[in-house]
């Protein structure tokens, strides 16, 4: 049987430390456990106010879960990371800062990570060091920021999820998050800046280029425990999607 565990959690309050409260008030027989829940909790922890930062979270685990939570220094239960994943242009960091603030908490994105730890934009890692490099310093730092315990909002790279075994690994690491912009705004937003692109430099017609690239990484895209279609909404809106699928 899996034990459910109820809290009210206040404004704010980060799902880790929700968390560790809940299992306090577990210890001390102040929470009401609770019943054989079968259905809707897809992920364990789950905010129940789309609206305002606050309401009841429902965390599920099952018994041995539990017990090893408490005999290990609580670092068993992997932490629920927000993933915003699609093609380049397609508004992921934009999306990943607005989701942070929030929610209250840290965003990161892969990209910036990648270009302060080699001191290199992404351009010359491309241009000196090769895209194979590239796409394996990529995995190291997302593998990196999955192993951290505080949840994340990440934004990934474009080509993320096509590598190595990312879209996997960030599918059981917490909820991936597809903006699927139509081509032709991608198109539009690319062009003017098709120069700073390593992957567009050097193409003459970059609309087949997306297309062709868009029906290859379509198939991980499309993995994604959720689909946004339209982005032209307020903050309001787009956390009231995640939190309807
Ligand atoms: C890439 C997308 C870029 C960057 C690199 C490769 C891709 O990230 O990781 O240029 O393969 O689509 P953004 O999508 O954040 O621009």
């Amino acid at each position: 049987m899996d034990l459910i565990a109820i809290l009210f959690i206040q404004n704010n309050i980060s799902i880790t430390y929700a968390r560790d409260l809940i299992f306090i008030a577990y210890v001390g027989h102040l929470v009401e456990l609770l019943w054989e829940f079968n259905s809707c909790v897809k992920s364990r922890y789950k905010y129940f106010s789309p609206t305002e930062k606050e309401g009841l979270l429902i965390v599920k685990m099952t018994f041995w879960e539990t017990i090893i939570y408490f005999l290990t220094d609580n670092t068993y239960i992997s932490s629920m990371h927000i993933f915003l994943i699609g093609y380049m242009g397609s508004g992921k960091s934009y999306w990943a800062n607005k989701l942070a603030a929030y929610y209250g908490i840290p965003f990161m994105d892969i990209d910036d990570e990648i270009t302060t730890q080699e001191a290199l934009s992404i351009s010359e890692i491309f241009n000196t060091k090769g895209e194979a490099y590239f796409r394996k310093l990529e995995h190291t730092i997302l593998q990196q920021i999955i192993s951290t315990k505080e949840e994340k909002i990440i934004a990934c790279g474009g080509g993320t999820p096509c590598f190595y075994n990312n879209m996997k690994n960030m599918k059981s690491a917490g909820i991936t998050i597809w903006l699927n912009i139509p081509t032709n705004i991608l198109l539009q937003r690319l062009q003017l800046e098709q120069a700073k692109r390593p992957l567009l430099q050097d193409i003459d017609d970059i609309k087949v280029f997306i297309e062709k690239q868009l029906q290859k990484r379509e198939m991980y895209y499309k993995q994604a425990d959720i689909i946004i279609n339209n982005t032209n909404i307020s903050i309001e809106e787009f956390v009231k999607t995640i939190q309807h699928v």
